[in-house]
């Protein structure tokens, strides 16, 4: 019986675990993200009603209810209605509510803080408390950032402003250290709010002059911080599935701040002081000198019929139209013309990790059809046609040609090696990095302008007449 609680922990860590690993891959991710919810609501069931020595009922459990019944309804409605586009918004969200979670857990514990508090019980509460509001205010104003609502801000050394700032948080944190050591937690109030005050002040500088484009790496660093400050509590309570749920969080984070970077080939500091995507999207001039082809629907459509092998490349421009619908229609049309038909998924391409794999998931296109980077880039030279649906930035080749470039470095697709592009989107306008492509002005390349949509659709009528 007194080994219930711990065996309800260890099929929590358990159903983290193996759900995280489900989640790696699309055809298991949805039955991973079920695994890991099934891991939490055991632990959260024996944290509720087990404890060291058996059954227990937690006090409070009225409240608790009710809290975990609000919350179910308020995350359930807006999961369900959310845009695909606006997931790294509704992202942000969530994870700022686990960042002041945790800061609230650490203002809860400080009252019942003693005299002489031990340096172990302090660092605990004190860390939950300044990365969990680290991790709420940066959030909130992400989450700002990407619905328009908050711009970019920047002043002139604003780094050793950053720096001057956490010192002052160090400052304040060995302050409210030696005044609970005389005073406990009573004593020490002022000291322990001035500490959570300036850590807002850094959650707002540290958050502020990044640009808005850059924001989905930012809320991955923030979420890793999210679990760092949750482990903390984990710490506190000496509670292991608390523990080991923030290590992972804490972790995962970490490593997909460090992926993103790398797929974007730039420095964190790069993301964290740089301007490459500070002005959003759609922002750059268009001249290059050169002259743009247009293409109808007709031509594209013939092109395609007699093609043997087409690679689709989706962007973000697929997931602002929702056309992936449509996109998997017509490579399905294609497909029955005896087409080969692939898609090629650069690790960046949209506004999140895995952002066409979700999408291209939710229209059903089978998962071996999604081909990544470094697998299909040998094949583009043997490819007749390459659709851009919507994409800019990763089939940039000033990427691999031009050093001046912000981009320069950053892995693309070589869609330039195949024998015919045409890139679907509504305008000349820049994508996320604010520059011109020159691929649209490639000899091989030429426009079909509109909504991705209705573009693709046009596609698709043509195929059935011609
Ligand atoms: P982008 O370079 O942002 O280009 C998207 C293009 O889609 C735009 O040029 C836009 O042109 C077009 N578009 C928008 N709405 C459209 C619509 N309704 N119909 C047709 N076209 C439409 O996209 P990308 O190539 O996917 O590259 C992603 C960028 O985001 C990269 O620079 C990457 O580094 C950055 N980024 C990605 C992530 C993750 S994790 N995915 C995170 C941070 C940053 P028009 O306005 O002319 O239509």
């Amino acid at each position: 019986m007194e080994h219930l609680l711990e065996i309800a922990y260890l099929i929590g860590s358990f159903g983290f675990i193996v759900g995280l690993k489900m989640m790696g891959q699309p055809d298991s991710a949805r039955k991973g993200n079920l695994v890991a919810a099934f891991g939490m609501a055991v632990a959260v069931i024996g944290t509720l009603f087990l404890d060291k020595n058996g059954f227990h009922v937690i006090g409070n459990l009225g409240y608790i209810l009710a809290a975990i019944l609000l919350g179910t309804v308020v995350g359930t409605l807006m999961a369900k209605r959310v845009q695909m586009t606006a997931m790294p918004e509704m992202v942000s969200l969530f994870n700022g509510m686990g960042g002041l979670a945790a800061a609230l857990i650490s203002i809860i514990e400080w009252q019942h803080v003693e005299t002489g508090i031990a340096l172990g019980k302090f660092i605990p509460i004190i860390a939950g408390l300044i990365i969990g509001t680290v991790s709420f205010v940066g959030s909130m104003v992400a989450w700002g950032k990407l619905n328009g609502k908050i711009g970019d801000f920047r002043f002139p050394g604003q780094q050793y402003i950053n720096a001057v700032v956490l010192i002052l948080i160090i400052t304040a944190s060995v302050f409210t250290f030696q005044a609970a050591d005389l005073g406990g937690g009573h004593e020490s109030m002022t000291q322990f709010y001035i500490t959570m005050a300036i850590a807002v002040v850094y959650g707002l500088l540290f958050v502020f002059p990044i640009g808005g484009a850059d924001m989905p790496v930012v809320i991955s660093l923030l979420n890793s911080f999210t679990g760092v400050a949750a482990a903390c509590g984990g710490f506190l309570y000496d509670n292991n599935v608390m523990l080991m749920g923030g290590v992972l969080v804490g972790s995962a984070g970490t490593i997909l701040t460090v992926v993103m970077c790398k797929a974007m080939n730039r420095s964190l500091t790069n993301v964290l002081i740089g301007m490459v995507g500070s002005g959003g999207s759609s922002s750059g001039s268009t001249s290059s000198g050169g002259s743009v082809r247009e293409f109808q629907a007709t031509d594209v459509a013939i092109m395609m019929k007699y093609a043997s092998k087409v690679i689709i490349v989706p962007g973000y421009g697929l997931a602002v139209a929702q056309a992936q619908h449509v996109c998997h229609e017509l490579e399905n049309m294609l497909v029955a013309e005896g087409v080969d038909v692939k898609y090629a998924i650069h690790p960046v391409a949209g506004r999140m990790p895995g952002h066409m794999n979700v999408l291209l998931a939710e229209s059903n296109v089978e998962y071996d059809k999604l081909i990544e980077m470094e697998h299909i880039n040998p094949e583009f030279t043997t490819t007749d046609v390459v659709l851009v649906v919507g994409a800019n930035d990763v089939v940039n080749p000033a990427a691999k040609n031009d050093p001046a470039s912000p981009i320069y470095g950053m892995p693309i697709l070589d869609v330039d090696q195949s024998k015919q592009i045409v890139v679907l989107k509504r305008s000349m306008k820049s994508g996320y990095a604010g520059i011109e492509n020159d691929l649209f002005f490639d000899p091989k390349c030429g426009m079909l302008f509109g909504d991705a949509k209705d573009s693709l659709q046009k596609l698709v009528n043509e195929l059935k007449s011609v």
